[in-house]
This record gives C-alpha cells, sequence and structure tokens, in this order.
C-alpha cells in the first residue's frame, strides 16, 4: 500500500509518499522559516498565502523522487487540523482534488496523531505506550492504547513548551524559531548562572505550565545591566533555561509513567514526538528517566520530529488498513483534541 501525505498546517508545506511497510519513498519539506523570520513568529496570513503558491511543487516532487504517478497510489492523507486553518485548508483541498481526479481514498489526519503515531513508522514500537507529544503548539502526555485510542495525562495549563523555546529566544535576540538556537547556545553556556523557577514542580499530576518560566527569562534579562547582551549572557540563560525545561519534564513524566503503568500494564516504551523531541539535552534527559523507571525510549530521528508529510502519510496507513476513510465533504478543523473527553484546563488544546 503507499499512501501520499500532506502538511500544511504550521509552517512546513510538505509531502511524502510512505508504504504500509514502513518504507518511506520520498519526503519533502519545504520551510516557510525566512518568510516569517522578519516578523519574529508564524503569521497565519503569510503561511496560508506561502502554502498555496508551493504545495503543488511539494506534492509534484515527492511523487517524482517516489517515481510514481498518482494512479499508482492507495490513497491521500492529509493534515485536516488542527493548526492554522488559512494553511489546513490548502492542504485538505489539495488532498481532495487528487483524490478526486484520481479516485482515491481520502483520509484527513489529525496532526497531532501524526506526531504520535511517528515511532510505529520509524521504531516499530507497539502499542500501548506513552507519549510525550512536544511541539510548537502542544506539551501533553498520553497513554496510546491504539489508533483513535488516546487517554490524556497531563497537558500545559498555559504556553507550550516549544512556544516558551520560542518567545525565550526572541527575548534572548536569537531569532525564529527559537529551539534550534537555544539548543546551540546552551552548549556553550552555564546552566547555573541564572535561577529559573521550575513551574508545577512538586505537585501532584502531569500537567505542565511555562509561561512563569518564559517571564522569569524576560526579568532576568531586564535586570542586567543595560546596553548589549553579551554572548556569554545569552549562552548563559539559554542553558538555564534549557536546564529548567529538563527538569519540568523529567518530573512529570515520572507522574505519568506511574499512572501509565497502572493504566496499561503491558506497556513497555516511552516514546517522544513533535518538534521540541528534537533537543538533544532533553532526549538525553528523558533516555535517563526511561531506563530508571524501566521503559525503553523511542524517539523518531531529527527529521521525523519537527512537521512533515511522512508522519500524516503513516498516520493514514494506519487509519486506512482500519478501514477509516472521509468523505469529500470532510471539513478543515482549527481545533481537534486527541482525547475529546480530557477535563478541560487553562489555555489546553486551543492552538494548533
Ligand atoms: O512539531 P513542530 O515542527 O510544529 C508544531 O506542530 O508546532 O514543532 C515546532 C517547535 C518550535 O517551537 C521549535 O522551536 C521547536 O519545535 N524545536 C525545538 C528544536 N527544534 C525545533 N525546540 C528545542 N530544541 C530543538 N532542537
Ligand atoms: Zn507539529
Amino acid at each position: 500500500m503507499k499512501i501520499l501525505g500532506i502538511e500544511t498546517s504550521c509552517d512546513e508545506t510538505a509531502a511524502a509518499v510512505v508504504t504500509d511497510q514502513g518504507q518511506i519513498l520520498s519526503d519533502v519539506v519545504l520551510t516557510q522559516i525566512e518568510l516569517h523570520q522578519p516578523f519574529g513568529g508564524i503569521v497565519p496570513e503569510v503561511a496560508a498565502r506561502a502554502h498555496l503558491e508551493f504545495v503543488d511543487r511539494v506534492v509534484n516532487d515527492a511523487m517524482v523522487q517516489a517515481d510514481l504517478s498518482f494512479g499508482d497510489l492507495d490513497g491521500v492523507a492529509v493534515t485536516g487540523g488542527p493548526g492554522l486553518i488559512g494553511g489546513v485548508i490548502v492542504g485538505v483541498m489539495t488532498a481532495k482534488a487528487i483524490a478526486m481526479a484520481h479516485n482515491l481514498p481520502f483520509i484527513a489526519v489529525n496532526h497531532l496523531e501524526g506526531h504520535a503515531l511517528t515511532a510505529r513508522l520509524t521504531n516499530n514500537v507497539a502499542f500501548p505506550y506513552l507519549l510525550l507529544l512536544v511541539s510548537g503548539g502542544h506539551t501533553q502526555l498520553l497513554a496510546v492504547r491504539g489508533v483513535g485510542e488516546y487517554t490524556r495525562l497531563g497537558t500545559t495549563i498555559d504556553d507550550a513548551v516549544g512556544e516558551a523555546f520560542d518567545k525565550s529566544a526572541k527575548i534572548l535576540g536569537l531569532g525564529y524559531p527559537g529551539g534550534p538556537m537555544i539548543e546551540t547556545r546552551a552548549k556553550l553556556g552555564d546552566p547555573k548562572r541564572f535561577a529559573l523557577p521550575r513551574p508545577l514542580r512538586g505537585k501532584p499530576g502531569c500537567n505542565f505550565s511555562f509561561s512563569g518560566l518564559k517571564a522569569a527569562v524576560k526579568r532576568q534579562v531586564d535586570a542586567l545591566p543595560p546596553g548589549k547582551l553579551a554572548d556569554q549572557d545569552v549562552n548563559d540563560m539559554a542553558a538555564s533555561f534549557q536546564a529548567a525545561v529538563c527538569d519540568v519534564i523529567r518530573e512529570r513524566t515520572r507522574n505519568a509513567i506511574a499512572q501509565f503503568k497502572i493504566l496499561c500494564p503491558d506497556g513497555k516504551t516511552l516514546v517522544i514526538a513533535g518538534g521540541v523531541a528534537a533537543n538533544g539535552a532533553l532526549r538525553h534527559c528523558l533516555d535517563q528517566v526511561a531506563i530508571g523507571e524501566g521503559l525503553e525510549l523511542a524517539a523518531p530521528p531529527l527529521q521525523l520530529c519537527t512537521d512533515n508529510g511522512a508522519m500524516i502519510a503513516w498516520a493514514g496507513i494506519e487509519h486506512l488498513q482500519l478501514g477509516h476513510i472521509n468523505d469529500l465533504n470532510f471539513k478543515p478543523r482549527p481545533r481537534w483534541p486527541l482525547d475529546p473527553g480530557a477535563p478541560k484546563v487553562g489555555g489546553a488544546g486551543i492552538k494548533a
């Protein structure tokens, strides 16, 4: 089975062809980073226009690299939400057109589910597993029991962790996107120089909070002697910030593992997913957590942690194998929680 996956929900225009045997026949990602850089963050209108301009070319490149024509496909999967709605509409219209013209099954995939199932494509992970999803719009801990069977154990009550990376990077004058820049500068810095808070540490449960951490970065940067931030100040703050994030995630993940072991006693794996899972320090720290708790850590390769079409194609395959397809009346969904029954917490699930 060969499926085309299309992803346009954020600032990457991406398409890939994946087989049900887990082969990635092509994986094309066109990033819009340069377009958004002057604004210090993603501008939804700019993103939607760029997706519209480039999606046909990206899809075509993915088909050429896979050496296939549309008629060779067994289906078309696309991110149907959650995300920036202008971009999602572009992807969904493109996928519907291909499905209609070539009489192919159409599968609307939840972007978060794309991240959530990636480790099954890359690491062949069996259900059930505990998932830490850390991206620009989400920070969640979920028990994944099967396709479409998600129990949310924790989420952020304010900012997502990727958002905290991006905003802290902006305060430090590091530009957009902040995560990779903070990681690079943190390697050169002293993580003990600035005392930053560890929000919610010691509290029961597995929810997260990051807005206080970002505010503390701002306060401490503002308190430095006036003038341009010295390189060492930036390095030290980046290191201190990253250490605080790792401490918080370590502790909340341990709490989640305790709940997961009760919920899914046969679960053996901790999976990380989403753009922030590309962070080496965080991967190392979670590896230690997993070893300490008797679980295996599964972390997809870096390029499949950030947004891509392969994860959407794979989620499409998992759905198609279960006979799940959508009709062409599917409406793009700006919000689409993985666990609709989870209790509402402040701010959670609002962003892409
Ligand atoms: O999953 P993703 O590509 O897009 C969303 O669905 O949000 O995640 C993007 C987020 C951004 O906030 C970016 O700064 C962060 O992932 N990120 C990182 C790293 N690479 C990307 N954060 C920390 N360290 C990294 N190496
Ligand atoms: Zn994402």
